[in-house]
């Protein structure tokens, strides 16, 4: 059978925070718009990946009417502890640099867009397998998808949005020598749990220790967020709890006596990271945003905030073209989002590198990243450095 044919103004692929966000946005100055989401919404609600939100992410969430629940449900935190040589030091961002972030999990964020969407009439088509998407160098790029039942069907669209994920569809369809890769790997992965406990400190903890880096978040007041360094290869099934918690504790002991709050543990994973930007986030009329188009390590807390702020420029750019003929937006949309993304690259790339350690690390270089979180904890400047770039720059740059 053919392929059913539809037409709307933007074909977005990727049903994700960043896909839907912008979905919203472009729904409320009234251009058309289709969502091809690969997963169902049970699927996606029930991923677990980072839970801290910028300022400016909380704002398109509650100023653009998508819900308050991450007011009322997510935690403001004022701060962090970096935790090196058993001591914590706190960075205090509301006395550096007036700023804050809120604790809100990335899935939720997820759930309200979803809810937005659907109480708003918005067209989001879950458990679609994009196939292909094509024509990106025509007036009109067209995405191939298949639905749940088998049924083949085209969107014939002016512009077309990847916002599909780190795998994504839409970036492997720009030919290999339009586009160039920039990535780096690292040897260690992240080991993360879910735990029935209530929180072991006021706020998120970034622990370097001899024993490899830990992470304490936190979700409610019920359940607790936390991860370990390890190896990229390693096995959850090899992890019983009571392992778990001695590596999470041997990361966090000093001479302060801090001890983990501990609880039953429902939740394992291995994360593995790695830092990638793909360039540029534009082919013909097709735009990438979020991590279709550039990953970072969670160290940095930025990938979600990233997406958002891309779908933010990419949006205005979209209003600009659409409703007042004005192109300019779009044409300069790469460059623009490229920027910021080269900015949270770097600063997610040295909280990691700073805070990890490496096996075959020398002493000097051990000493040498002591020296470097010293200097950052010993003077407002580098305190005040890591406050600006971990609560996020204005959007504007
Ligand atoms: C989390 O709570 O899952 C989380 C928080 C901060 C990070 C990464 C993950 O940097």
């Amino acid at each position: 059978m053919a392929p059913t044919i539809e037409k709307t103004q933007v074909g977005i692929v990727g049903g994700g925070p960043a896909g839907l966000m912008l979905s919203h946005l472009l729904s409320q100055q009234g251009i058309e718009n289709i969502v091809i989401e690969k997963r169902d919404h049970e699927t996606i609600a029930n991923t677990h990946r980072a839970g801290i939100l910028e300022t400016g992410a909380v704002k398109m969430l509650t100023e653009t009417g998508v819900d308050s629940r991450v007011k009322t449900r997510g935690y403001e935190h004022e701060g962090i502890d970096l935790r090196f040589n058993g001591e914590s030091h706190r960075i205090n961002f509301k006395e550096l640099i007036d700023a804050t972030v809120w604790l809100y999990p990335q899935n939720d964020v997820f759930v309200d867009l979803a809810a937005a969407r659907e109480r708003d009439g918005g067209d989001v088509r879950f458990s679609c397998n994009v196939t292909e998407v094509l024509d990106h160098l025509t007036d009109t790029p067209k995405i191939r998808y298949t639905d749940a039942e088998g049924g083949e069907h085209e969107i014939h669209c002016d512009i077309l949005v990847g916002a599909d994920g780190s795998q994504s569809t839409c970036r492997r369809s720009i030919p290999k020598e339009d586009r160039s890769e920039n990535f780096i790997e690292y040897p260690f992965a992240w080991f993360g749990i879910l735990t029935e406990a209530p929180p072991s400190a006021p706020e998120l903890i970034y622990a370097n220790s001899p024993h490899g880096f830990a992470l304490i978040s936190q979700r409610n007041d019920e359940v607790q967020r936390m991860y370990f360094q390890c190896d990229p290869e390693e096995n959850v099934d090899d992890w019983d709890e009571e392992r778990i918690w001695a590596e999470l504790q041997r990361r966090v002991d000093g001479p302060d006596g801090f001890q983990l709050k501990r609880g039953p543990i429902f939740e394992k994973v291995v994360l593995k990271f790695r830092s990638y930007v793909g360039e540029p986030m534009r082919y013909g009329n097709m735009f990438l945003a979020g991590d279709a188009a550039h990953t970072v390590p969670p160290t940095g807390a930025k990938g979600l905030n990233l997406a958002f702020a891309d779908v933010q420029v990419l949006f205005d750019a979209l209003k600009a073209h659409f409703i007042d003929g004005n192109s300019e937006g779009l044409d300069g949309y790469s460059d623009k989002a490229l920027k910021r993304v080269w900015k949270a690259q770097n600063f997610s790339y040295w909280m990691t590198q700073m805070l990890h350690t490496r096996k075959d690390a020398t002493p000097f270089e051990t000493k040498r990243a002591l020296g470097e979180l010293n200097t950052v904890v010993s003077s407002k400047y580098g305190q005040s450095y890591l406050a600006e770039s971990y609560t996020g720059w204005p959007h504007e740059n």
